[in-house]
């Protein structure tokens, strides 16, 4: 079983890991053969599950579910839960949204910002509930940003990416994702903050990394952005199953096989 601890020792040497989104139970029984180390109840599922064109309408009902489906199937990985769209602005909302999907079965409550965050980070850790915190290109927010766009480019956005993660982390966060960030970049905010952090078109230099299930599986629609492998039709999955997909993904990113210099940005 893989828990916060396991991730700080992984980190401490050097060990990388995986974590893939999941949203139900068959998917996550084939992450256990797998041994894949952390699941993300990702609020992806509003696009790749319900057919919307952004995370913004999933609610804390919808994360609960698909949280509840993953925690009954899977006993290996690490889980985390994504707390959705304006779910977190006032605290006693984010404490009460954070139990509801700790009571369904996560580990660690995922919430998506920067240094305005501290509060309710000091605060859930306070009571028992860990956080990961999303930067970069952090999908809640896409329109503020006007679409999905690689963040932290320039001095002035990586220093203040950079100042965000030491914040979160100096506030009590115990993990960081980092999206769509130039590679150079995550490598100094993962060597600066004691942590682990979880990279996705982030280079290989994060301590683990994580994908969309349905993106590693050949399943993006659309253009496929450039840090996504298809493990699935990869021709070291000589089983073209699933589980070999999931295993490939394992094996590659433990031996520091993926990412490569291809799939991150500068
Ligand atoms: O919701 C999600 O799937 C995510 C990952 C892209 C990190 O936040």
């Amino acid at each position: 079983m893989t828990t916060l601890s396991t991730l700080n020792k992984f980190k401490k040497e050097g060990t990388k890991f995986t974590c893939l989104t999941c949203y139900d139970s068959m998917f996550a029984r084939m992450m256990e053969k797998a041994e894949i180390d952390t699941i993300l109840i990702g609020d992806s599922l509003g696009m790749v599950v319900q057919g919307h064109d952004s995370t913004l309408p999933v609610t804390v009902n919808d994360m609960a579910y698909h949280t509840a489906n993953i925690a009954r199937s899977n006993k290996h990985a690490l889980i985390l839960a994504d707390l959705p769209f304006m779910s977190y602005v006032t605290l006693p909302e984010a404490v009460a949204n954070s139990r509801t999907l700790m009571q369904a079965g996560a580990h660690v409550v995922k919430i998506e910002g920067g240094s305005e965050l501290c509060e309710l980070v000091t605060t859930l850790a306070q009571a028992g509930t860990p956080t990961c915190v999303h930067l970069g290109l952090t999908p809640q927010s896409v329109n503020v940003f006007g679409g999905y766009k690689i963040q932290g480019r320039g001095d002035e956005a990586a220093d203040k990416l950079l100042a965000d993660a030491k914040a979160v982390v100096d506030a009590g966060a115990a993990l960081l994702v980092l999206e769509c960030v130039p590679g150079a970049l995550a490598k100094a905010v993962t060597e600066a903050v004691a942590v682990p952090v979880i990279g996705i078109g982030a280079g290989a230099d994060t301590d683990g990394q994580v994908l969309v299930m349905h993106d590693m599986l050949g399943m993006a629609h659309g253009r496929v952005p450039r840090f996504i492998h298809d493990f699935l039709t990869d021709e070291r999955n000589s089983a073209h199953s699933i589980e070999g997909a999931f295993a490939l993904y394992q094996q590659s990113v433990r031996e520091g096989s993926f990412p490569t210099e291809q799939h991150q940005f500068s």
